[in-house]
């Protein structure tokens, strides 16, 4: 029975979060397998609204187990913060597992966020400074403290005093305060006792579910285009939101992944620096950003917009082996006379219709555009493909045909009712 990765194609806020809600209630498992509290998913469910950053989507499906798999960082204040938060709003949280092997974001290591954001000054990256990028750093660097360390205090104590002599030396340096270690750990240790029942092996766990027929969900934060190795380097975040990050991330090996979903909106977003050829600096920007609300769900920040770009979702298309796009917000592009869609970009003057791999180039792309028909008409209560003005419905299969890949669902609005499905993803 299937495993199903659901990921952002493009630079994130695709509406992965309402994507994989929506699969939760056929799911046994969603499993978050890369990034942190850097996520923002926003989940309509009726009139309450929920905003998850840490916590896996399918928390707010009842029959389906949470799961945090290794290739995440965690805040631990942040995991307890909501989930207190959820528990208090009614929602029951006590499935959720945590992989032994996810790595812990520190204090040192969010606080070594800010300061290296200050430090490239003009050439920030624009992070949402919740310790990332640090924190799989010391990941790579063989530094770093993971779930299981919580529980043997004299190991614990060793590897924050290790990693601390070297970070204290360049934090005095820079005339920051360096950390104590017995501060850090008595920190990190409180939490021991609350994070001991939740401790899983993904591994096992996982694949154990896969031989049983259960479904699982591999949830990715961020987006193809913020991979650490794929996306728009160095304007990325720090772990592998692309397909394979989800193997990685979470125990599961390839050859058991039966679908790999990639969640992409009518029009594209982004929040930080970094290139973006299709945005929109003037009045269509504002409008899109206005009519889609578009300002993120981690740090407010708004976000840039631009048309859709064929391109890009080409390249997702490969970098991940996509079989099927669930297309959102298809209703914000209501009211439009006509839609530019960018088929190719010219570069230096010549014509491409790939995502080049110099940044060098992409920083220079300029979006060729076609124009498709637009519609007025309000679609936000359509609930099959046929109900779609005809125009909308065109603009879809054309989306289609530029991107190389079949659209199986489009969103029409935030409600977890608001999709229509033309082909199911599990079930
Ligand atoms: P994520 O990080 O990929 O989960 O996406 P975000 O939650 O950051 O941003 C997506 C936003 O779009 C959220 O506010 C969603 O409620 C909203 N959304 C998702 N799908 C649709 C849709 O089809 N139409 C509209 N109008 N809003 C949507
Ligand atoms: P979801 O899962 C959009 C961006 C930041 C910054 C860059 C690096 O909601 O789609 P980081 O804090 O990760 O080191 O920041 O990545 N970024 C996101 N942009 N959606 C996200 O998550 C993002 N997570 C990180 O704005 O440009
Ligand atoms: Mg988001």
């Amino acid at each position: 029975m299937p495993a199903v990765i659901v990921l952002g194609a493009q630079w994130g806020d695709e509406g992965k979060g309402k994507a994989t809600d929506q699969l939760g209630s056929h799911a046994d498992y969603v499993v978050k397998y890369n990034g942190g509290n850097n996520a923002g998913h926003t989940v309509v469910v009726g009139d309450e609204k929920f905003a998850l950053h840490l916590l896996p989507s399918g928390i707010l499906s009842p029959n389906c187990v949470p799961f945090i798999g290794n290739g995440v960082v965690v805040d631990l204040e942040v995991l307890f913060q909501e989930i207190e938060a959820l528990e208090s709003r009614g929602v029951d949280t006590s499935r959720l597992r945590i992989s032994a092997s996810a790595h812990i974001i520190t204090s040192y290591t969010r606080a070594l966020d800010a300061i290296s954001e200050k430090g490239l000054g003009d050439h920030k990256l624009g992070t949402t400074g919740r310790g990332i990028g640090p924190t799989y750093a010391d990941k790579m660097s063989r530094v770093g403290l993971r779930i299981q360390d919580l529980f043997d205090e004299e190991a614990l104590r060793q590897k924050v005093a290790s990693a601390l002599a070297q970070k204290n030396v360049f934090l005095q340096a820079l005339g920051e305060k360096p950390f104590v270690v017995d501060d850090v750990v008595a920190t990190l240790l409180s939490y021991a006792d609350r994070v001991r029942p939740l401790v899983a092996d993904g591994v096992y766990e996982l694949n154990k579910a896969l031989d049983e027929g259960k479904t699982v969900v591999l949830e990715g934060g961020q987006a193809t285009m913020l991979d650490i190795d794929h996306g728009t380097y160095p304007y990325v975040t720090s772990s592998n939101a692309t397909a394979g990050g989800a193997c990685t991330g979470s125990g599961i090996g390839p050859t058991r992944i039966d679908r790999v979903v990639g969640v992409m909106k009518a029009y594209v977003t982004r929040v930080g620096e970094g290139p973006f050829p299709t945005e929109l600096l003037g009045a269509d920007g504002e409008w899109l950003r206005e009519k889609g609300g578009e300002y993120g769900v981690t740090t407010g920040r708004p976000r840039r917009c631009g048309w859709y770009d064929a391109p890009l979702a080409r390249y997702a298309h490969s970098v991940n082996g996509l079989t099927d796009i669930v297309l959102t917000k298809l209703d914000v592009l209501s009211e439009l006379e006509k839609i530019p869609v960018c088929v190719a970009y010219e570069i230096d003057g010549k014509r491409t219709e790939e995502v080049p791999a110099f940044q060098s180039d992409f920083r220079k792309a300029k979006p060729i555009y076609e124009y498709v028909p637009g519609w007025k008409e309000d679609i936000s209560g359509c609930e099959t493909f046929e109900d779609l003005p005809e125009a909308a419905r065109e603009y879809v299969l054309y989306l289609e045909r530029v991107s190389h890949c079949r659209i199986s669902s489009i969103g029409v609005g935030p409600g977890r009712e608001q999709m229509i499905i033309r082909h199911e993803l599990v079930g």
